[in-house]
């Protein structure tokens, strides 16, 4: 097969990627790399609340229509991403600017509007970013600070109510494996199943970096959401190093990926496995790991990498 997206076929499990707006409509070859390789997408930016209501009640859906009218273009399904998150808010929203009940309200209306605006051309939806901080705490936020904990369940009704389909995804980073974040998720799952919050999907954002390692518990933990009957997705993977990149560093670096794949394809539940970017010409890395990079399956000029060899041939294996 001439793709990652042929190799997949039949599979069970999707091959996504982040998409950069920018560069979809700039760079004809990333746009054909795009459609070629993926059956998912996901909205890298252009989906966060501050792109989509820059000024309070003001709506601007364009540049992530453009990408869902691409995947339909392509035959592909598209991950939303996302609702609720502490990061790339507007300006305008801030917490002295309102009360806890206001604040209610304007996450409610901003999850009702988004997910109205997507209703049928988003099948999952990261409904709540990054809620938890390493050691398994809530991590500190707006929401958590103006609503209390309360506010991941509500989130998710509210979502829910907007599009009874679409697949609802709690999701995170440096929650691969068993670990002290996962533990919090998996009790937190198991327990929103309990009260029938409908929250069906667990989210492997799978931000890896050599120099740490590959976490060797990964198979374990995506089987425990098995058991208690959710989703799990790969949502963000890439793979970066201390840069120059050598021989066995993308070598070490096609491990990486493959190993979160393998998972993937080993576990019953496991949906969709997706890039957080593609090729090293837009990948977010360097501009916040100084010294890093070459965390993707493509060179800076669209070569294939050893990952992009053995993410192909391990769908071919599965
Ligand atoms: O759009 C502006 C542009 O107008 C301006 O000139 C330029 C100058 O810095 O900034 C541009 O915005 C940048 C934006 O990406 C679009 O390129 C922001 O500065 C930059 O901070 C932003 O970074 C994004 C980051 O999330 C912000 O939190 C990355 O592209 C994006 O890959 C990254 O994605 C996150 C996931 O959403 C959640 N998980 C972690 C992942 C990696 O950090």
């Amino acid at each position: 097969p001439a793709s990652l997206r042929a190799a997949a076929r039949g599979t069970g499990v999707r091959i996504g990627t982040a998409v950069d707006m920018t560069a979809l409509a700039d760079d004809a070859a990333y746009r054909a790399a795009v459609a070629r390789e993926f059956d998912s997408v996901t909205a890298e930016n252009v989906m966060k609340w501050e792109a989509v209501e820059p000024e309070r009640g003001r709506y601007d859906w364009a540049a992530a229509d453009r990408l869902v009218d691409f995947a339909r273009a392509n035959g592909q399904v598209v991950r939303g991403h996302t609702l609720v998150w502490h990061n790339q808010n507007p300006a305008w929203l801030t917490e002295d600017a309102f009360t806890p009940a206001e604040l209610r309200k304007i996450l409610r209306d901003h999850i009702r509007a988004q997910v109205r605006h997507f209703k049928g051309r988003v099948y999952q939806w990261d409904v709540v970013n990054e809620a938890f901080n390493d050691d398994g705490t809530l991590r500190d936020t707006i929401w958590l600070r103006a609503l209390g904990p309360g506010y991941i369940a509500d989130a998710f009704r509210w979502a829910h109510e907007a599009d009874p389909k679409a697949k609802l995804y709690l999701n995170d980073y440096n929650n691969e494996g068993i670990n002290a974040k996962s533990d919090a998720y998996y009790a937190l799952t198991k327990q929103l199943r309990a009260q029938g919050v409908p929250v069906h999907g667990y989210g492997i954002q799978g931000h890896l970096a050599l120099q740490y390692g590959i976490p060797d518990t990964v198979l374990p933990n995506v089987r425990r959401f098995d058991a208690l009957g959710v989703q799990t997705a790969f949502t963000e993977v890439d793979v970066r190093m201390q840069l120059p990149a050598d021989q066995i560093k993308v070598q070490a670096q096609a491990q990486g990926f493959t190993s979160l794949l393998q998972a993937c394809l080993l576990a019953r539940h496991c949906v969709s496995y997706t890039v957080w970017g593609f090729t090293d010409r837009y990948s977010w890395v360097p501009d916040v790991f100084e010294g890093e990079g070459s965390a993707t399956p493509f060179d800076e000029q669209l070569q294939p990498k050893p990952a992009y060899h053995a993410l192909r041939n391990t769908f071919l294996l599965a």
